[in-house]
């Protein structure tokens, strides 16, 4: 009888599984926090710690999202999305790899964060381990970990945070299962060039390696540079490549969650087995507004955003050029897609502000909040403690702002 059952005491709380230890929150969070507090206190913080761009969506995604609504589009789709848009992205894939893609190799996910977490459970086994260039998405490396597997960086930071083929080829042991690359990249902005995104095909197919592709930001590149996809550089890469891609970016919907995953289909569907028992199908309605969004291209609206990011660029590196620590400049990763900065700080690291010395990048952004009322994310979260990340898909104005702020901050550092 329950009645009966005695009240432990003050005994240790039950433990949670083992893997909950692996998983902290994104080290991208904390600031956007902290900043968002401030906010609604009423202090005026520009905020560069976001991860997404400040417009809203299309009208043609609106208007097909509330005629999938009114149309009554509420039940189950298949799990890994409509045909239509499986079929759609597929044929998109196609014509950008200059090789067929079909609707089988293809999986509709809830964003790309899905696609990549599908992508880890379903190649990795514990004990394999996983290269991943660094900085990096912070995201990466916490899901290899999850499925039981052991990231190994490569650092870029040496040669201007691209990818060193070199390098990477070091890293590979007879335990290497897969490479994670992700261009244009977050958090550093650059856009991998050709040659290296070949490099990396060619050691994959070499050391029979899994590539996970994840050119969530491919739409969005500045002017005179170029995305480069990895298969369509390398067509032979194609049987061993997922490539991971998604709406949020570039159509301004991360809160909707529509992402895919393109591989070879027993790939894609070992995802569908394991997306049948997590999440099912990503949101219904937002896979009917995605599709009207492809089908009416949405070109003008990629090409508006790109204009204002360019714009806002400009304004941003005429301030960052200007910042200096003691008289030495403020190293800055070439800006070359996504809407990320990445400045090298490591010139600030045990200095002093206001008369407090500066321990560590992590200090160091909560120094610029507290003082300078300006957000940004520490390289540590990316893994790398000598940089910080800020985004300029924000207002103009803020833009200015804010870098003007963190100018002086910067000059004030002794
Ligand atoms: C490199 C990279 N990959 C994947 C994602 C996740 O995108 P989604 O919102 O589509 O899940 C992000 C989001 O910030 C990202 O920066």
């Amino acid at each position: 009888m329950a009645g009966n059952i005695e009240s432990s005491g003050a005994t240790a709380p039950r433990p949670l599984a083992g893997r909950t230890a692996l998983i902290t929150p994104p080290g991208t969070s904390r600031m956007r926090v902290i900043a968002n507090e401030l906010k609604e206190a009423g202090v005026h913080v520009v905020n560069f710690a976001a991860g997404e761009l400040d417009v809203d969506t299309s009208d043609v995604i609106k208007e097909a999202a509330k005629a999938a609504i009114d149309g009554k589009r509420n039940v189950y789709t298949p799990t890994l999305g409509l045909m239509p848009l499986r079929e759609r992205i597929a044929a998109q894939l196609s014509e950008r790899c200059g090789t067929p893609y079909t609707a089988a190799e293809v999986g509709v996910t809830a964003g790309a964060k899905q696609a990549l977490f599908n992508a880890a459970m379903v190649l990795l086994d514990p004990g394999d381990e996983v290269i991943i260039p660094q900085p990096y998405w912070v995201t990466f490396p916490t899901q290899v970990e999850i499925a039981g597997a052991r990231p190994v960086f490569v650092d870029t930071r040496e040669t201007g945070y691209r990818l060193d083929v070199a390098s990477i080829e070091r890293a590979v042991t007879p335990r290497t299962k897969a490479i994670v690359i992700n261009s244009p990249n977050n958090p550093t902005g650059v856009i991998y060039d050709r040659d290296a995104i070949v490099g990396v095909a060619e050691l994959a197919v070499r050391n029979d390696l899994w590539i996970i592709f994840d050119e969530c930001y491919s739409e969005l590149v500045r002017p005179g540079h170029a995305h480069t996809n990895i298969v369509a550089a390398c067509p032979v890469a194609k049987d061993r490549t997922v490539v991971v891609n998604s709406f949020s970016k570039s159509h301004a919907l991360t809160g909707w969650r529509i992402g895919y995953a393109a591989g070879p289909s027993r790939v894609i569907k070992a995802m569908e087995n394991l997306q049948g028992h997590t999440t099912s199908n990503p949101c219904s309605i937002a896979q009917y507004a995605v599709i009207e969004a492809l089908r009416s291209g949405g070109r003008d609206f990629i090409d508006d955003v790109n204009r204002r990011l360019d714009e806002r660029l400009d304004r941003a590196l005429a301030i960052v050029h200007s910042m200096n620590v003691m008289g030495d400049g403020i190293g800055c990763a070439p800006a070359e897609g996504a809407f990320y900065l990445f400045l090298d700080i490591r010139s600030t690291i045990g200095k002093r502000h206001g008369g407090h010395i500066i321990p560590n990048v992590g200090a160091l952004c909560e120094r610029i909040l507290s003082e300078a009322k300006v957000a940004v994310v520490p390289g540590s979260a990316f893994g790398d403690p000598t940089g910080i990340r800020l985004s300029y898909a924000i207002a103009d104005e803020d833009v200015t702002e804010g870098l003007e702020r963190l100018r002086r901050f910067f000059a004030a550092v002794e």
